[in-house]
Parts: structure tokens; sequence; C-alpha cells
């Protein structure tokens, strides 16, 4: 029998090194299984999970009804493309729609491209419903966005370590600031702005939380202009923030809605835009789509997904705990001079450590925390982002808050 040698963790990240692309900088810990709020590394050490894979795995790791469905889907039937139909994708359409309260929806595989079918969902109501001259149609982002890594995406973004030797870059785009009224409204003067794209709060930015009257009054400016809101909830979505989606908040519906990550809890890609049909009934067959989006499998996954923030009361969770998290924190940096922010809104948290972006003070303390039994990340060099798993409880929470507590006191 042939008997397998076990690598470590030093020889697997030297073979990431070795043949994989540097397009990361991760974390110094190598991973082999997670289960609910926890993660092991191949030398058998246990974490906290504080990342949740940017909130994709809000159900926790392998939550058994997640993949009880992929499992028995997979020995059914996991793709057909859309040529022809399969006996799950209508199911799923059917339950999606009616839990988050639209006409319908288009099913893609990443975050990404259900910005990229928000964008051309937008686009094309501008030239067919809205009446804007073929081409002419604008598209407004917000300062600071996060939306993925294709061409538009870097197209539309101020960050130039997204954006910089990709050119030449999408027009179409403009930028206003986030967290700014005055800004939109004055760019909604143009007749040729179709939409509006926004996430309810900037993950990758560094959990940036908008003023309470931000994104309704948004969302009520771009109604006076007939102009499109969007809302990317890639990141925020499926009860991260104490809302099914978070512009629940605010008491209004966008009128694009895009979902992704935690959409299938982590299990792999599924991403969708939700519209009503004035604006989904614009898109003719052929006029876009992949092979992948609304594979039966993906459906079986995502609905399981669904099911389980809804009936784990993730949401419910998520704010309750959220608040607790906070509040510790924010008394904790009263006497601490190394953190000057706690933010956040549900589990969806981020301290900001006195230093300049390009210290390597939270990237220290993100490795002792590491030693310490939690992974969390630095995101724009200074700031670190705590988002578990939804399905942590208050006695874990606190376990973990005293691990952030004595790592950054230890500094
Ligand atoms: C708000 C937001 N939108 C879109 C995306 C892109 O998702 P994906 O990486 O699955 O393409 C991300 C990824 O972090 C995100 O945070």
């Amino acid at each position: 029998m042939e008997i397998k040698e076990k690598k470590s963790s030093q020889e697997l990240m030297a073979l990431e090194d070795k043949y994989g692309a540097h397009n990361y900088h991760p974390l110094p810990v190598v991973l082999e299984r997670g289960e609910g709020v926890h993660v092991w590394d191949v030398e058998g050490k246990k974490y906290y999970d504080f990342l949740s894979a940017y909130s994709a795995v809000n159900q926790g790791h392998c939550h058994p009804k997640i993949i009880k469905a992929l499992t028995d889907q997979a020995e059914n039937l996991t793709l057909t493309s859309r040529a022809f139909y399969n006996n799950v994708l209508g199911e799923y359409e059917k339950y999606i729609t009616e839990l988050f309260g639209y006409d319908k929806v288009l099913p893609m595989n990443t975050g990404v491209e259900g910005g990229e079918t928000a964008l051309k969902l937008c686009r094309k109501w501008a030239y067919k419903v809205k009446g804007i001259e073929e081409n002419k149609a604008k598209i407004l982002f917000a300062e600071n966005n996060f939306w993925g890594r294709t061409l538009a995406a870097v197209s539309s973004s101020t960050d130039p370590s997204a954006y910089s030797d990709y050119g030449p870059y999408l027009p179409g785009f403009e930028i206003v600031k986030y967290n700014d009224l005055e800004s939109l409204e004055k760019a909604l003067e143009d007749p040729n702005v179709a939409g509006f794209m926004v996430e309810p709060i900037q993950g990758e930015a560094g959990v940036v939380v908008p003023d309470d009257n931000y994104l309704k009054s948004a969302y009520e400016l771009c109604k006076k202009k007939n102009v499109l809101f969007i809302a990317d909830e890639v990141q925020t979505g499926i009860s991260r923030t104490g809302k099914l989606f978070c512009c629940q908040h605010y008491d209004f519906k966008p009128d694009i809605l895009i979902l992704g990550k935690a959409l299938s809890g982590g299990v792999f890609p599924v991403s969708a835009a939700l519209a009503n049909d004035e604006i989904m009934m614009t898109i003719k067959p052929g006029e876009h789509g992949s092979t992948f989006g609304g594979n039966p499998l993906a459906c079986k996954v995502a609905m399981a997904a669904l099911k389980v923030a809804v009936d784990e009361n993730l949401a419910e969770n998520a704010e309750r705990l959220g608040k607790i998290f906070r509040a510790e924190l924010a008394e904790f940096a009263k006497g601490e001079n190394l953190v000057t922010l706690v933010r956040g809104k549900g589990l969806l948290n981020a301290i900001v450590i006195n230093d300049t972006e390009d210290s390597s003070t939270a990237w220290d303390i993100c490795m002792k925390l590491r030693d310490n039994g939690l992974l969390a990340k630095p995101t724009h060099g200074n700031i670190i982002r705590f988002a578990p798993p939804l399905v942590m409880n208050e006695e874990q929470l606190r376990e973990c808050i005293d691990i952030i507590k004595k790592t950054i006191s230890s500094f």
C-alpha cells in the first residue's frame, strides 16, 4: 500500500509560491478543515474564523444541510447549461424571488458577474425604457467601491492597485463621493445617468458604514430622476448586517439587488441579480447568460443556504451579537491608544488601528491573533475586518472578544 506523506504548512505554502500566480498575499496559515465557526490547519491547530471567506460562509463551514443538498443533487444532475430546462431552476427562481420580493432573478456564478449583469440590465433599460440615446448611458459609482476584478469592475475603481496597468478602461462610468448626497445630486443632473451602483456598507474599503439617512435619501434622489438604484449586496447580503439584506435596515427596495458569496453558504460560486419585470424583461434570449448560471447543483445549494439563513435566524443573531461586539470593543478602545475606531453593522465590523496605511501594525496584530487561535485579515493596511460566521453563539463571541483584547493589549 502506498503511504502518502502529509505535507507541512511550510511545504504547502512553498508549493503555491512556486506554481501559483502571486496575485494574493495570504496570512501564513494553511487550512484543511472547517466546521461551523472553526477551521483547522494541516498541523491540527484550531482557529475561530473571523473572516468567513469575505462573508461567503455566513452559515458556517460545511453546514450539514447545505452539504446534504450539494451531495444529493450531485448524484442526480449537475449541469445542463441553459440550452435545456432543468427540474430545479424554476423552483429556485420562485423561492428566491418570493423571499426577496422581486418579479424575477437572473442567476450567475461569481459576485462580479452579478455586478456585470446588473450593469448590463441597467444599460438595456436605459435604452429600451428610459430612452437614453444609444451608447450615451452613464452609471454612477461611489468612490472606494469594490465589486470585483473584471475590466468593468476595475474601470469603475478608484483604487490604483485594482486598476493600474489594466487600461484602456470602459467608458460611461462616473464616480461620486460615498455617503455624500450633494455629490450624488449634482451627478444626477445629467439626463444620461441611468443607474447608481453602491454597496450599502463598503466592505473592502474597510467596513465603511454611511450615515443613517444616506441610502434611503440616495434612493429617493435616484427615483426623482428616473435612475436605477443598484445595491451591491454581495458582501452585506444574506443576514450579515442583521437583516436578510442591508437595505432592509433603511426600509426601501433597490431596483436591482445583487447577491453572491453567502448565497451558496460558501460552497461554490453562486450569484444573482434580482429585479422587477420592467427591468428584467429588457434582456431577450441570447443577450446575456453563462454556462453554469442556474445549474441545478447551484440552485439546490442556494435554496438550502437561504433556508438555513432564515430558519436559523441568522440575521437576528448577527444583529444581537454585533451590538455586543461593538460595545465591548468600543469600551476597550477607550483605554487603548492603538485602536482609534470600532465600526460596523450586525457581524460585519472593523477596527481602525492608530497607524498609517503603510505600517505593518495591523498585519502584525493579525499574525498574533492567528497565534492566539483567531483568523482575521487587514484591509487597506490599518483596518482589521471582523466577520465571523453568523452561526456563532454568545459564549464563543465573548471568548473571541477576549482573544482580540488580549492580543491588542500585548502590543
Ligand atoms: C461588495 C462586493 N461585490 C462584489 C464582489 C465580487 O465577488 P466575487 O469575488 O465573487 O466576484 C465582492 C468581493 O469581495 C464584494 O465585496
